[in-house]
């Protein structure tokens, strides 16, 4: 039977590698590879949490006519996905060391994801043994002091559920230390502490707290500059949020309330993005630089490049911006571009329905005519000939077609 196939997948190999053959011709990088920094072999995946890279943004950069170096610190590559792995991991072990926290006892977090996902990983490698995890889900328009908001409903549980505790990244002060002992450490040695900007999202504002605290004491001339969202009310001049706009798609920066963590005082600048922005960047990151991030992602890469140019950062002087978590929670989102389209983020000429092959009919596809089996045909028979041809389905017609 004629192969659909252009090139099969099981051809004769044209690899030229035998067992101890001629090296002549071996393809194989022979020479000594570069070491890797990291350590070979991890007792558990906690290990992994932290020491993210810092990676330089070349196309993005170049385009926007900036000519400092904008470093991008890359939190998806945390085990969890996220930045939040450092704060599930601090906050459960200051809970163990103490003694709030014992084996058995239940934790509860008000969660957009990522926190969730890290102190759920904590708990499955730590001396915990968590039995699982359970998701409640309510609704993302609630207002923070509403009955149904993830707050009050966290709270609401801690009441039913015994021995169970809310760690609480809106106040828990090992949010931000963190950061301050980790995130802005790692920064401070890869950029043997020449550091002229830190760009980062404000969500509970750990991040943001940790890293300039850090910042201010080591490197003092550094600019700290936070980046919030058009619908939110965290920027400062308090003017910058009174636009009349109250919802945002950009998961993870924002809030309605002022989370105790987070330290204004220490940002210099403020910038708002807006989900238009913001979603345009995190795509443009994904598709220029191969850097699979998420909304929040796109926010701060858009005001660092907006900022470096407004403070006259020039050659040679870093800017680092942390790129919070990966496009792996949002691939029906913004990564699609039917949900951008929708959502009034792709103009009618993105419009993604103008495809060559909408107009043509089925009968042009090259496919096998369907196999289908009458309805007297045996189970046994129908399972042979599905197991044969590696079929999960099978169409049966009735006698009488
Ligand atoms: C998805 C996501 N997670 C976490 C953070 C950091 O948040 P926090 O301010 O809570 O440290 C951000 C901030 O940009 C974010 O976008």
């Amino acid at each position: 039977m004629k192969s659909f196939l252009a090139n099969r997948p099981d051809a004769p190999s044209r690899c030229t590698f035998t067992l101890n053959g001629d090296q002549s011709e071996c393809p194989h990088n022979l020479g000594s590879r570069q070491k890797s920094l990291r350590q070979k072999i991890y007792n558990n995946v906690l290990e992994l949490i932290g020491d993210t890279p810092l990676v330089r943004i070349n196309r993005l950069v170049c385009d926007a006519g900036v000519k400092c170096n904008v470093l991008a610190k890359l939190e998806y590559l945390n085990p969890g996905g996220s930045v939040k792995d450092r704060i599930g991991l601090r906050m459960i072990e200051e809970a163990e060391r103490n003694g709030s926290l014992k084996p058995g006892d239940t934790i509860i977090e008000s969660t957009a994801g990522n926190t969730g996902i890290g102190l759920a990983l904590v708990c499955a490698v730590d001396i915990l043994r968590a039995l699982g995890t359970e998701i409640v889900r309510t609704p993302i328009n609630a207002t923070f002091d509403s009955p149904e908001s993830d707050i009050a409903v966290a709270h609401q549980l801690k009441t039913q559920i015994p021995n169970s505790h809310i760690l609480d990244q809106y106040r828990n002060p090992y949010n931000p230390i963190a950061h301050y002992d980790t995130t802005a450490e790692e920064i401070l040695e890869a950029c043997n502490g020449d550091i002229a900007m830190v760009v980062a999202g404000a969500g509970t504002g750990g991040t943001l707290t940790g890293l300039s605290r850090k910042l201010k004491e080591r490197c003092p001339n550094c600019i700290i500059v936070g980046v919030d969202t058009e619908g939110s009310i965290l920027a400062l001049p308090e003017a910058m949020n009174k636009i009349g706009i109250t919802f945002y798609e950009v998961e993870g920066i924002g809030h309605d309330f002022i989370p105790t963590v987070l330290d204004r005082s220490l940002v210099d600048r403020w910038y708002k993005s807006t989900d238009m922005i913001s979603l345009k960047y995190s795509r443009k990151l994904i598709k220029d630089e191969g850097i699979l991030c998420g909304g929040s992602s796109g926010a701060a890469m858009a005001c660092a490049l907006q900022a470096c140019k407004d403070f006259n950062l020039t050659e040679n002087q870093n800017c680092v911006v942390i790129l919070p978590d990966s496009v792996r929670n949002y691939m029906t989102k913004f990564l699609s571009d039917d949900w951008m389209y929708d959502h009034g983020f792709l103009g009618i000429k993105d419009k993604p329905s103008n495809e060559w092959w909408q107009t043509k009919s089925i009968s042009s596809l090259l496919i096998r005519e369907p196999i289908t089996v009458s309805a007297n045909t045996t189970i046994q028979s129908v399972l042979d000939i599905m197991y044969a041809r590696g079929f999960d389905q099978i169409p049966v017609i009735s006698d009488d077609g």
